[in-house]
């Protein structure tokens, strides 16, 4: 690893490159209600990116980039009765429009969208850090996902497009939307993680209530106009308040019927307890994540090590997939130490604009803190940091740590890191990193490194009740986008995938009717002269 100092990794605003500066702070006066951009006077703050700027003397400061609202709840209930109207207890234009129209505006939606990928990218690296390489990324694979699902949609569509016959009745069967969906996303996947529920629940014919996170606001200011322009009145709208503030009172107002949350176990936790009626309220979670490797005697090392320190590292291991834990057969942790040091040492750190970095500043000073106190807790319970220059931290910039032996006690062993530590443990007893996962509060995914059949299909058994998903030579990841991701215990409630969302996001509704000739003649009726939105027979392309 470069061993410049860290400060001086960051540049001057001279030393931006011109392709990537910010040229003016954005400052963001306008969000979405009820289909128009309402302008904003009241309170704001500043957005702080994470990239540091050197200053004359020497020192380091974060780049202040723009800034955001600061509203309160009268604008929250405001962006709620906005929602509800446009549900209108599903009576309302969004939920009864017909699905190959609710398709056509999620298209221009995301022509739109695609008109401000390089701002809405650029903003992805310097509001969150994420290296410009993975902020493209995240952008194109978000239009991808939006494709998908409406794709997917067409088939669902289509699959209810006939009457199912079964003990003399005749029925058709259809998902229909649940209503008011309250979408939070992420600030580490803001886009992305956001519009994978988001996206869904509109063309579900569900109305929403968005609100961005706390880092990761300002990127979604150049989609705005893009919400209010295609989609009837009050079906985006967007709050920009503290959470904490506006979150509980939304719930606590019982009209909401969808939480979509991607965030702790503890805030999901919290916020279902205020909706008055609980068994109202669909819940729709990304929460909390400690995956492991596991790795065996047999495995192939040099994978091992890649797929460690990518699953490991990969945007300073700000991912819920991340590999949190690595659990190494003791016959081989020497070895595997060393190789996976060496690897840590060659990963280019610095700012996200960087050609090849793969290190970057974290959100704030607050989460190197967190690394630090991690750290330290591990060292004065025995653990080494083998790399040098390992956790040594410059406001934001926080150099990849390789921490080993780590055991139960240490903040590390348990506590989803979210940042550039990757804590080791040995065992000997394969059953030692079962124990592992099993009494591990969180079961999202684990990665298995081995090559003896027998032995990793004994441990595919177990682990497959314990996960949602095994990977078997390789880091854990949420990808390909068609595959259900999910978690058990605190790690998510329902599952998430292209064709998954849409069916989280509504609920089966049918109309049946015994087979007589005269009912028979009547659904024909309703057919073959288009009277009802729901009873048709017609086919999507
Ligand atoms: O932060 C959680 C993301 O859903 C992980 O997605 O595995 O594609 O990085 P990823």
């Amino acid at each position: 690893m470069d061993k410049t100092p860290l400060q001086q990794l960051f540049p001057s605003v001279r030393e931006v490159p011109e392709a990537h500066r910010l040229h003016e702070p954005i400052h963001q006066r306008v969000s979405v209600l009820d289909g128009e951009l309402v302008p904003w006077s009241g309170e704001c703050r500043p957005v702080l990116s994470p990239v540091c700027l050197r200053q004359p003397d020497g020192s380091v400061r974060q780049a202040e980039i723009g800034s955001v609202p600061v509203m309160g709840v009268a604008q929250s209930d405001q962006a709620l009765a906005a929602a509800v109207r446009a549900w209108d207890h599903g009576r309302g234009e969004w939920p009864t429009l017909r699905t190959a129209q609710r398709i056509t505006c999620m298209q221009e939606f995301i022509g739109r969208m695609a008109a401000q990928r390089e701002l809405v990218v650029r903003l992805i690296m310097w509001e969150i850090g994420k290296s410009l390489a993975d902020a493209r990324k995240e952008f194109d694979r978000t239009v991808e996902y939006v494709e998908a699902t409406i794709a997917a949609l067409k088939d669902l569509d289509n699959d209810g497009s006939r009457f199912v016959q079964a003990e003399g009745f005749a029925g058709q069967i259809r998902r229909t939307p649940l209503g008011v969906v309250l979408c939070m996303g992420p600030y580490n996947y803001p886009l992305n993680e956001t519009f994978a529920t988001l996206i869904p629940a509109l063309l579900m014919g569900n109305t929403v209530v968005f609100k961005p996170p706390q880092y990761g606001t300002l990127l979604f200011a150049p989609l705005l106009e893009a919400f209010a322009r295609s989609f009837p009145p009050g079906v985006v709208n967007t709050i920009y308040a503290p959470g904490s503030l506006v979150v509980p009172r939304l719930l606590a107002s019982g009209q909401v019927n969808v939480l979509a949350l991607i965030g702790s176990s503890r805030t999901a936790d919290h916020l279902k307890k205020q909706h008055p009626k609980s068994h109202r309220l669909r819940a729709v979670l990304g929460l909390d994540a400690k995956n492991a490797a596991i790795v065996l005697p047999d495995a192939d090392l040099d994978l091992a090590v890649r797929e460690c320190v990518a699953g490991a590292l990969s945007f300073n291991g700000q991912r819920c997939t991340a590999l949190k834990m690595l659990l190494v057969h003791r016959s081989i942790v020497q070895p595997f130490l060393q190789r996976l040091g060496a690897a840590i040492d060659a990963l280019k750190i610095g700012m996200p604009w960087d050609e090849g970095v793969q290190i970057t500043p974290l959100p704030g000073p607050h989460r190197s803190a967190y690394m630090d106190e991690a750290l330290r807790d591990a060292q004065e319970k025995g653990a080494q940091v083998l790399n040098a220059g390992g956790g040594e931290a410059c406001v934001t910039l926080v150099r990849p740590a390789l921490v080993y032996p780590v055991r139960e006690g240490m903040k590390l062993y348990r506590e989803e890191q979210f940042g550039p530590l990757v804590p080791v443990a040995d065992f000997e007893d394969v059953e030692e990193a079962l124990q592992y996962v099993v009494t591990s509060e969180h079961g999202q995914q684990v990665s298995l490194f081995g090559s003896d059949p027998a032995q990793l299909g004994a441990l595919i058994d177990p682990l497959v009740n314990q996960v949602c998903r095994v990977n078997l030579n390789a880091q854990c990841q949420r990808g390909p986008d068609v595959f259900p991701f999910a978690g058990r215990k605190d790690s998510a409630e329902g599952t998430l995938s292209v064709t998954d969302a849409l069916r989280a996001f509504s609920i089966r509704s049918m109309v049946a009717a015994r087979q007589t000739g005269a009912n028979t003649r009547l659904l024909d009726a309703i057919v073959e002269q288009h009277h009802s939105r729901f009873v048709h027979t017609s086919f999507l392309f």
